[in-house]
This record gives C-alpha cells, sequence and structure tokens, in this order.
C-alpha cells in the first residue's frame, strides 16, 4: 500500500504547527485527508460560485495585473495578493495585501486558513538571469517553495495554479513550433525546478487529485510593471527607453526569435483556464502562446511610430546562450482546442498598445 509512504511524507513537510492554526475540534484529525475533511477544507457549497484567491510573489511582473483582473471578476475582497515585499501604497490601497513566504510553510497555512482561500495562482519565482546570477536563492524559492505550496493546496484541497514557461524547455527540445509534449532538458536553473513543477503538479493531480492547473507563458510584455530579470526582459524594456530616449541597447542579438504575448492576453488566458471545466483537459500543462518576434522586427514595429527610434546591440552572453536554447516558437493548439485558447494581439497591436500606454505614463510623469 502507499498510503504510509504518502503520510510519512507530509509529515515531514508543510504545517508544522497545524494545530495553532485548526480549531480545536479538528485537531485529531489525521494528516491524510478524507473526503469529507477535504469538502471541510475546500470551499463549501454556497461558496463554490465564487472562489477566494491568494496570489503569491503578487508584486512582481505580472501579480498586481493578475489581482485587478481576478478582483474585477470575483470582487475585491475576495482576491489576496501576497509577497514578501513592502506593497506601494498604490497597491496597498486597492485591495487585501499580506505577508506570505513561500519558504515557510507555517505562514502559508496560516494565510490559507485565516483567509478561507479555495484557488491559489503560486506566482512566487526567481527567474532565468537572476536564478543563474543565484542558483541557490532560485533552488530554494522554486522548488523548496513549490514543495511548500504544493503541499498546503493538497492538505486545503486548493484549485492550484503554477505559471511555467518557455524555459522549461532546452537545446534538446524542437525549437520551432515546440509541442506541449516533447523533450525537456533545460539548462538553467529555472528551467529545471520549472519543469519539477509541472511533473510534481501532475503527479500531485494523479496520486492526490490535486486540481493542478499549468500554463507554459511565453514571454510576457506589459507596460505597468517593471521586468523581473528574465531572458525577455529586453522587450518589455525597449518601449521604456524608446519613448524616454528614443533609443535602446539590446542584449540580445537581432535575430534572436523567441514567443511573446501580451499581458492581457496572458492574464485572460490565465483566468479562461482557471474558469475551465477540469472535465475539458486532456492534460494539467499547456503551451500558450500568442507570437513570435526578434528584437529587430520589435524594432522595426516601434520605429512605425517612433521615426527617429534607434536600437544598438551589446549582446549578454548568459542570457543570449539561455535564448538559444529556448523555443522560438510554441505550439499552442491544445490549449485551442480543449479550452477554447484564442489570443487578441500581435505584434502590431501590441506595439500600438504599449507606446499608447507608455505616452499616457510619460505625460503624467513630465505633467507631476
Ligand atoms: N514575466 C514573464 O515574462 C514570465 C514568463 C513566463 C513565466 N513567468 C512566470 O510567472 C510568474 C510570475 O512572474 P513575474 O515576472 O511576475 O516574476 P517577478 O520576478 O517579477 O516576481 C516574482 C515575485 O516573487 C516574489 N518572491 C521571491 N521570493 C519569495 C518568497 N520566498 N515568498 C514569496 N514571494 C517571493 C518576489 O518578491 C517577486 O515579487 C513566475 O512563476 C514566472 O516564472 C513569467
Amino acid at each position: 500500500m502507499l498510503s504510509p509512504v504518502v503520510g510519512g511524507t507530509v509529515r515531514t513537510l508543510a504545517c508544522s504547527s497545524w494545530t495553532s492554526v485548526l480549531p480545536v475540534r479538528f485537531r485529531s484529525a489525521s494528516r491524510l485527508q478524507s473526503p469529507a475533511e477535504a469538502r471541510f477544507h475546500s470551499a463549501s457549497a454556497s461558496e463554490a460560485g465564487c472562489p477566494r484567491v491568494l496570489i503569491t510573489g503578487g508584486l512582481g511582473q505580472l501579480g498586481v495585473g493578475l489581482a485587478s483582473l481576478l478582483r474585477k471578476r470575483f470582487g475585491k475582497d475576495n482576491v489576496i495578493l501576497s509577497d514578501v515585499k513592502k506593497p506601494p501604497s498604490h497597491v496597498f490601497y486597492s485591495g487585501p495585501f499580506v505577508y506570505a513566504n513561500v519558504l515557510d510553510a507555517q505562514n502559508l497555512c496560516e494565510v490559507v486558513v485565516n483567509n478561507r482561500i479555495t484557488w491559489m495562482l503560486h506566482y512566487s519565482a526567481v527567474l532565468s538571469a537572476v536564478g543563474e546570477a543565484n542558483v541557490p536563492l532560485a533552488r530554494a524559492v522554486n522548488i523548496t517553495g513549490l514543495h511548500n505550496v504544493l503541499d498546503v493546496a493538497k492538505e486545503y484541497n486548493l484549485r492550484l495554479f503554477i505559471p511555467s514557461t518557455i524555459g522549461a524547455f532546452g537545446p534538446t527540445s524542437p525549437r520551432n513550433r515546440t509541442p506541449d509534449l516533447s523533450v525537456q532538458r533545460p539548462r538553467t536553473i529555472y528551467g529545471v525546478s520549472k519543469v519539477h513543477t509541472e511533473l510534481m503538479g501532475e503527479y500531485y493531480n494523479y496520486r492526490y487529485g490535486l486540481d493542478f492547473r499549468c500554463l507554459r507563458y511565453p514571454g510576457v510584455i506589459s507596460a505597468n510593471s517593471q521586468p523581473g530579470g528574465g531572458t525577455t526582459d529586453y522587450a518589455v524594456q525597449i518601449f521604456h527607453d524608446a519613448v524616454k530616449s528614443g533609443k535602446f541597447e539590446c542584449n540580445l542579438r537581432p535575430s534572436t526569435r523567441l514567443p511573446m504575448m501580451y499581458m492581457d492576453d496572458c492574464l485572460r488566458a490565465t483566468l479562461q483556464f482557471m474558469e475551465a471545466p477540469a472535465e475539458s483537459f486532456s492534460m494539467r500543462t499547456y503551451n500558450v502562446t500568442a507570437m513570435s518576434f526578434t528584437p529587430e522586427e520589435l524594432a522595426q514595429e516601434i520605429a512605425k511610430h517612433v521615426p527617429e527610434f534607434c536600437i544598438t546591440y551589446r549582446v549578454d552572453p548568459a542570457r543570449q546562450a539561455i535564448a538559444d536554447s529556448w523555443p522560438t516558437s510554441l505550439d499552442d493548439s491544445l490549449a485551442r482546442r480543449d479550452w477554447g485558447w484564442k489570443h487578441n494581439f500581435d505584434l502590431p497591436e501590441l506595439v500600438t498598445t504599449m507606446l499608447n500606454l507608455h505616452g499616457c505614463d510619460t505625460r503624467v510623469a513630465r505633467a507631476n
């Protein structure tokens, strides 16, 4: 029987001070959930229509926008943003925010219990370029943190979303229209930790019935947040610099083609995937994408709007090596078939939208 192994494993991981956060009448409950316990920890029937959402690592490039979309959908107070950083005041006053460190399983349990969380979107991570510069940190946050998150999600029967990345592929993966299922031998700690995430999440789904959902995002481009140390950061920074100074120094070669997606599409895909019935899934980890372009092609598109725009190249060998090992495009046909994924932004719409948003920001900044 497998159950003794499972029990032992769980006991050594999450929620070491379990008794301090549960009502007395549940203190003697076994750590292995019976279906009845799972129902207690999950949304009750009356709550089922409206999830109580926790976003970890929510102060990075993607989390604040995600919270804003989910709050529109589920109500401000049902979406709790968390991070280990101090939130800026506009974020702090825009809705509930708590401290949650994914390296501290007890802290995670308390946040989940105290806020009656039913969905967790786990965004804490150390991204590719930063991870190569600090492997122990990336290993801790991306792997130890993941283990805590998986165990808390299992204990409380949460629906768990974790983004993966094109970085989960490597030099031996097919690079053009990379399919969902293919060789995954990444050469970065970020990629290795994301393959681990995909496999552990799928295993918890198979073994324990955890409602694990995972999308492999391409590079995500957003106007309102700073890039977080990834290899596709150039495609975010280029807009800041084009509007501010009319020039940009790119750290990747002009011909480096990578899959990309505008933030709105990325967040919409995530919400749509989270709301999709599990029966529509043929797997638990899907590629999603919108477009693929090179720095040269992006610069040409920007120059249509900013004629004086000038791009120069000073290649960062570390980032270039990472980019060269990643797919140039993704095949996301299964996401489109299974749960109706459809992107709205191609390169021309992306550039127009980003420049408009930066133009507005710039005018506001000057006025202040
Ligand atoms: N941004 C992209 O282009 C992109 C592409 C593919 C996948 N993703 C994935 O999306 C997720 C979010 O990406 P992002 O760009 O917002 O990342 P980011 O680096 O901008 O933000 C990550 C956040 O995690 C937080 N964090 C670090 N250690 C933590 C800890 N111990 N506990 C709790 N939080 C901690 C950081 O403070 C930071 O705010 C990540 O999982 C990333 O792998 C992002």
